[in-house]
């Protein structure tokens, strides 16, 4: 009986611990597969799979202009991101002036924005497809989201105002702080904090 209370307690799985309660063969067995969830779906997978690369490889098809993006705007995002984009309760998204040799990593008091900062214009449909509106987020559609990335970049002068934006027009956009972000080929030492 010793022997058989001490398998028990090491006995990882309750089916081991019954087989060793029962006397019989105590070796603690996993089974092939658990039979928990299912396989995913193709459409539930295609759902998730929503990144946008640099070079806009995961855009998806679809189109939209400034103007139907200044309307977008103002029904969904205004409340939050104030008239033209710059800055209610939260986040300013419009502004080029990045400040003195792009300082924003030493002066934490330069605002960020779509305009002073971001390297990829692709990273704005993905962002703004994936995240907003705050409370709704992945509940716009790809127009839209090429809409309001069309009116966001032309409120920020990076594209014209008759601009459109798709899955071949947007990763031709190059950003204002394109050239500002270098690849960190520090070693290490002082330099590394
Ligand atoms: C309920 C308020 C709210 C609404 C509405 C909203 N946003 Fe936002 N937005 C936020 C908040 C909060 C953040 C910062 C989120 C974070 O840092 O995690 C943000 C961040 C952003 C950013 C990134 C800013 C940056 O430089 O880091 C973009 C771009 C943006 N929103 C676009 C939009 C667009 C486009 C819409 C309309 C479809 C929208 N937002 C609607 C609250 C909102």
């Amino acid at each position: 009986m010793k022997a058989v209370m001490a398998t028990a307690l090491i006995a990882v799985s309750a089916s081991a611990f019954a087989l060793a309660q029962s006397g019989a063969r105590a070796t603690a067995r996993q089974p092939s597969r658990l039979d928990i969830g299912r396989a995913a779906t193709a459409a539930e997978i295609k759902k998730l799979d929503i990144d946008v690369m640099p070079d806009g490889r995961g855009l998806p098809a679809g189109r939209g202009t400034v103007a139907e993006g200044a309307a977008i705007y103002a029904a969904k995002c205004r409340s939050c991101h104030g008239a033209n984009g710059e800055g209610g309760s939260f986040d300013r998204l419009v502004g080029r002036d990045s400040g003195p040799n792009f300082n924003f990593a030493m002066d934490p008091k330069l605002v960020k924005t779509v305009g002073n900062y971001w390297p990829y214009a692709t990273t704005l449909y993905d962002y703004t497809y994936r995240a907003m509106p705050f409370m709704q987020p992945g509940s716009l559609s790809p127009d839209e989201t090429y809409a309001l990335v069309a009116y966001l970049l032309a409120l920020n002068k990076i594209v014209p105002e008759d601009a459109v934006m798709d899955q071949a027009s947007l990763p031709k956009v190059v950003m204002p702080a394109r050239d500002k972000f270098v690849m960190d080929n520090r070693k290490g030492g002082k330099l590394v904090k």
